[in-house]
């Protein structure tokens, strides 16, 4: 796939093996820029105007300036989904502030680096979803702008890597004892019917997060944004993570402990369903 595929950058498609980016580019040197994972499915973006609302807030928090309109970076974003025939898959968006001169302070008069990759997706193995995934505690070491979606990720990797090493699939971030988000994914848990997840206060603004607090509320389930201790994780009924490439999926264990009853629970199944219905929804053409 890689050798024959397109990638824009800067305003250009060009194969893969000719993309070039300068080794003074500011992501290269000092991950100065953000970045955007976009769900497609049916060929449309999946809450496209979730992940530009994002995107755009975060070039604005790091003072990136684009020359390209909201219009032209969804355009760009479905074009390289399209120029690579991805119809299911993902588009992998990232904007830095360009190369310059290494310099800590911001360069003048630099152009920025927008860079997408398409690649398929047919969605998160269905034997994870149906048994559910175990997962990993470690320390939350990010900085204290998580809000923006940084290509930043070295906390992020190492922890991901420890889950990896154990072979999990995620690792529950702890900062003061209490679980912030996952590496790749936003953490609930639910105890006694009621669903507790993070407020949003130095994490990511997840756009399936959102999504599933309203779906729930709509569906009449308690909903509470609020900071709960890793504890209260390890003890609760049901545990799941959310994301654009995690969708929907059930803790069975955490640190090597059974959750709950071992098995994805009735509230995180009711999540997956409504999640499942919105997705579908998206590929012909309805919400999303
Ligand atoms: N990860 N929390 C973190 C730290 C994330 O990196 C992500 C997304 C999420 C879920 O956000 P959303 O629902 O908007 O995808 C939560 C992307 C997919 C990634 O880094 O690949």
């Amino acid at each position: 796939m890689a050798s024959r595929q397109l990638v824009y950058l800067n305003g250009e498609f060009v194969p893969h093996s000719e993309a070039r980016v300068s080794v003074e580019d500011r992501g290269f040197n000092f991950a100065d820029g953000i970045y955007e994972v976009v769900r497609i499915v049916g060929g449309r973006g999946f809450r496209i105007e979730a992940h530009l609302d994002r995107f755009l807030g975060g070039a604005r928090a790091l003072e990136i300036e684009l020359a390209l309109s909201r219009d032209d970076i969804r355009e760009a974003m479905l074009e390289t989904a399209r120029a690579n025939g991805v119809d299911e898959g993902t588009v992998y968006v990232q904007l830095t502030r360009g190369a310059a001169p290494r310099r800590h302070a911001f360069p003048e008069g630099v152009r920025p680096t927008l860079v997408m990759l398409a690649q398929t997706f047919p969605g998160p193995s269905s034997s994870d979803r149906e048994d559910g995934v175990s997962v990993i505690t470690a320390p939350d070491l990010r900085w204290g702008y998580c809000e923006v979606k940084t290509i930043g990720l070295l906390p992020n990797v190492i922890a991901q890597q420890h889950a990896k090493c154990e072979g999990c699939y995620e690792a529950l971030l702890i900062r003061d004892g209490r679980v912030t988000e996952a590496s790749h994914s936003s953490a609930f848990c639910v105890r006694d019917g009621v669903i507790y997840t993070h407020p949003i206060d130095n994490i990511l603004p997840g756009i399936t997060r959102r999504f599933l607090i309203d779906a729930y509320r709509n569906e009449g389930v308690q909903v509470e944004e609020r900071a709960v201790a890793v504890e209260d994780f390890r003890s609760a009924d049901e545990v799941f993570l959310t994301g654009t490439t995690t969708e929907v999926m059930p803790v069975v264990g955490i640190d090597q402990a059974k959750v709950g009853t071992g098995k994805p629970g009735d509230i995180t199944r009711l999540g997956m369903e409504l999640y499942r219905r919105d997705l579908e929804a998206a590929r012909t053409g309805g919400a999303g």
